[in-house]
């Protein structure tokens, strides 16, 4: 209809997407089969027991504990190479131009699966989406915060090459945020800030934590963006800071929802982000898991919120001026 083809020409970028949590049911039994992954009894058996369990987790750890098994099915690099080019592909089709995409190499790393083989098939899924779709990419590694820094430290410095590439484009810090305040890592951050001056700094923070978890990944961090955030509504101190700094927030409506950060959509603090003017994007963070992709996460918010054309403009152009990619590919997206 006339609201959906509106949303869909809107010029979006995904600033907030876990490719592990791309990972839909028939591709993830496709790949149990093809690499004969034994999964856990307490798993889904089929796609009909999936939708049954996606359709509510109890919490934040709840679906990490699924999302975990999941990803144990992705061993050779064209599974991430097909992981992500089905992504990449969808994310097209749902008129998302430019796409910063999360992955957690820690989760693959413990299963005993090479970083390498993880970044290269991401990487040439990154190159070929921008070659046969025109759509622009960046990778972001994320460090798993429920495992200690001192494997965070090891993470980075086995991917110091793909660094020194130009492969990764950013750090990122996710999973269980309580009890794991951002200041556990702040060596992490240093190393890349001193070493790749160039790369985006992120953190998951104010999902599930308190504000002070998005102040905290500021100040000791050095995080120029933060990854869902809503709890900053609680300090109207850090609603102005952000505002005045320009730092955007990546918000994933659904996937609050699902997680019951909060009951609907309607409840978010957008009109709040909105009045406060604190740059926010809207996006997509597990699709696979969480019932939508891109263009259903900017529905979802447009039927509670109704925005009008300028309301719009300016939420896109928020969500290109806080994009990691230069200023020649800003204007060209907008
Ligand atoms: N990993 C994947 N999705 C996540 C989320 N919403 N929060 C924290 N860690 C995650
Ligand atoms: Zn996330």
């Amino acid at each position: 209809d006339h609201m959906k083809s509106f949303l869909q020409e809107l010029p979006k970028c995904e600033h907030h997407l876990h490719l592990e949590g791309t990972l839909e049911p028939n591709l993830l039994f496709k790949l149990a089969e093809r690499n004969k992954i034994q999964l856990p009894s307490s798993f889904p058996k089929n796609i009909e027991e999936c939708s049954k369990r996606y359709a509510s987790f109890e919490d934040l750890q709840d679906f990490l504990n699924h999302y975990y098994v999941g990803m144990s099915v992705l061993i050779t690099e064209d599974d991430f190479y097909d992981l992500a080019m089905a992504y990449f592909t969808k994310a097209e089709q749902d008129g998302c131009l430019h796409s910063e995409v999360f992955f957690d190499p820690q989760g693959h790393v413990e299963r005993g699966v090479s970083v390498d083989l993880v970044v290269k098939g991401f990487d040439r899924a990154c190159r070929d989406a921008t070659k046969k779709l025109g759509t622009t990419n960046k990778l972001i590694m994320c460090l798993l915060r429920h495992l200690p820094a001192s494997n965070g430290m090891e993470t980075i410095k086995s991917v110091e090459k793909y660094h020194q590439q130009g492969i990764i484009h950013g750090l990122g810090l996710d999973s269980s945020e309580k009890p794991f305040p951002p200041g556990l890592f702040i060596d992490c951050y240093k190393e890349i800030k001193q070493k790749y001056p160039n790369v985006g700094l992120t953190a998951h923070a104010g999902e599930e934590g308190d504000y002070n978890y998005v102040i905290d990944s500021l100040d000791k961090l050095g995080a120029s963006r933060i990854d869902h955030g809503i709890n900053s509504k609680q300090s109207n101190e850090l609603l102005a800071r952000l505002a005045k700094n320009k730092t955007m927030l990546t918000m994933c409506p659904l996937s609050n929802v699902k997680l019951q950060v909060v009951k609907d959509v309607g409840e978010l603090p957008i009109n709040l982000f909105l009045q406060s003017d604190v740059p926010f994007s809207i996006n997509s963070d597990d699709p696979a898991y969480f019932g939508g992709y891109i263009l259903d996460n900017y529905i979802s918010v447009h039927t509670r919120f109704g925005f009008n054309i300028n309301q719009w403009a300016k939420i896109v152009n928020n969500g290109i001026e806080g994009s990691w990619c230069d200023d020649k590919r800003k204007s060209e997206l907008k």
